[in-house]
């Protein structure tokens, strides 16, 4: 007996069928069988549940912009169903002890499933936290930001030495700064400029050496694509979608890093959207009211993870995008990167789905889960799951919340406690 069917759901690729599923995974895509519930979903557009390799789930000290329980209800409600949390906490993630802590509070306040970065430190021990569970390195940021200290090329070049040894996965913020001071959004991107961050990605990849299993986070231009290239890379939605032209000039609501930059490079990023691996959110939420400081001492970041799919999705309505390339890019090949096993509406997958409708609607920020209470994408046109599902439960359907289980996805180096 089947534990459910999603009738008369569009795929991926165009074709309607009736998903099986039975133990959290799909049996079955194809004509109906007889199950213990079923679901119509004529019309909805069905998608694997996206992994999203960049999200900052703050909470502790920082509960105040985010925790686990918002963050992940925003993340469900946006049709991503795994999320890979970034160590750049208070303090940072780089002790077994804070590591195996941050498990715990997801485990206990998580609605989606989960992974966890862990970071480094001078005096740090990777193989401690890789065999702890971390899903990889970083990001590991080679300028400094929000909460990250830039760690200088040679210090840098020793953890990669370390991290490859382990055969695992470093991420990296590559970004150069310069002297200019960052008063307004013009000054920001010239402070942080596309050239210094094609820098940064060269000088790594330098460091790295060709046994590193590297990913670029947050890449701002079709140059830098193209000097990360072959390694793995990640483009936002903010700088697929925004452009600092599309903001007053001292906003700091839209200030973040690496920084928007003009429309012209956003838009040629945005035609290069066949050569992007992976979509991921850079989800950093700050409050309101640090956000409505002067432009000098506003926090950097944006929230995201709530917008990234439907955003995407609505491109997808109106005929840019095909659904295949938006599955690959925010659910399989991010997938693949972490070594995971995918999700997706084919017998064998994952039960990992999200059902998304028709209409666009314009981005309300009321209508969101995070705690931040705001979002850049506001009045922007998106399409918001109607439906998803976790583990083949359902964890989500029309706004209303259900107490699904959500998983840890440790990394490949896990030795369970005990058997240390
Ligand atoms: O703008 C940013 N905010 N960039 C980062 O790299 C970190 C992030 C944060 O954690 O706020
Ligand atoms: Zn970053």
């Amino acid at each position: 007996m089947l534990d459910l069917v999603l009738s008369d759901v569009t795929l991926p690729d165009g074709r309607t069928a009736d998903i099986s599923i039975r133990d959290g995974r799909v049996v079955h895509a194809g004509s109906s069988l007889s199950s213990r519930e079923a679901i119509r979903c004529s019309g909805l557009l069905c998608l694997p549940g996206a992994v999203d390799m960049h999200v900052h789930m703050r909470g502790g000290t920082q509960r105040r912009k985010e925790d686990w329980r918002s963050g992940s209800e925003a993340a469900i409600a946006g049709g991503v169903t795994l999320v890979v949390d970034q160590p750049n906490t208070v303090p940072p993630l780089t002790t077994q002890d804070a590591f195996t802590a941050r498990v715990a509070d997801a485990r206990a306040r998580s609605r989606c499933h989960f992974a966890i970065n862990a970071g480094v430190a001078p005096g740090s021990n990777p193989a401690v936290l890789w065999r702890s569970g971390a899903m990889a390195f970083g990001e590991l940021f080679a300028a400094p930001s929000s909460y990250g200290e830039g760690i200088p090329l040679p210090d840098l070049a020793k953890h990669l030495e370390e991290i490859s040894a382990l055969g695992a996965l470093a991420t990296i913020h590559a970004e150069q700064v310069t002297g200019e001071p960052p008063v307004d959004l013009g000054a920001h991107d010239r402070s942080r400029p596309a050239e210094g961050e094609m820098e940064a990605i060269r000088a790594v990849r330098n460091a790295a050496g060709a046994g590193g299993h590297l990913h670029f986070c947050h890449l701002t231009s079709v140059e830098a694509l193209a000097v990360a290239t072959p390694v793995s890379c990640e483009v936002t939605p903010h700088h697929l979608f925004l452009s600092r032209d599309d903001f007053p000039v001292r906003d700091g609501f839209a200030r973040v890093n690496p920084p928007l930059r003009s429309r012209v490079v956003q838009q040629r990023l945005l035609r290069a959207w066949e050569q992007i691996p992976v979509i991921a959110s850079d989800h950093a939420p700050h409050t309101l009211k640090e956000k409505q400081t002067p432009f000098p001492d506003a926090p950097s970041g944006v929230p995201g993870v709530e917008t990234m799919m439907p955003l995407l999705v609505a491109r997808v309505r109106a005929g840019e995008f095909t659904a295949l390339s938006v599955a690959e890019k925010t659910s399989w090949n991010p997938s693949e990167v972490l070594g995971i096993p995918r999700a997706g509406p084919a017998p064998g997958e994952r039960a990992d789905l999200a059902l998304y409708p028709l209409r666009p609607e314009p981005i309300r920020a009321g209508d969101l889960h995070s705690r931040c209470g705001w979002t850049p994408f506001e009045g922007r046109e998106a399409i918001f799951p109607e439906l998803v599902l976790l583990d083949g439960d359902v964890a989500f359907r029309r706004g209303e919340f259900t107490d699904a289980p959500a998983r840890w996805f440790p990394g490949r180096g896990y030795i369970p406690r005990g058997s240390m």
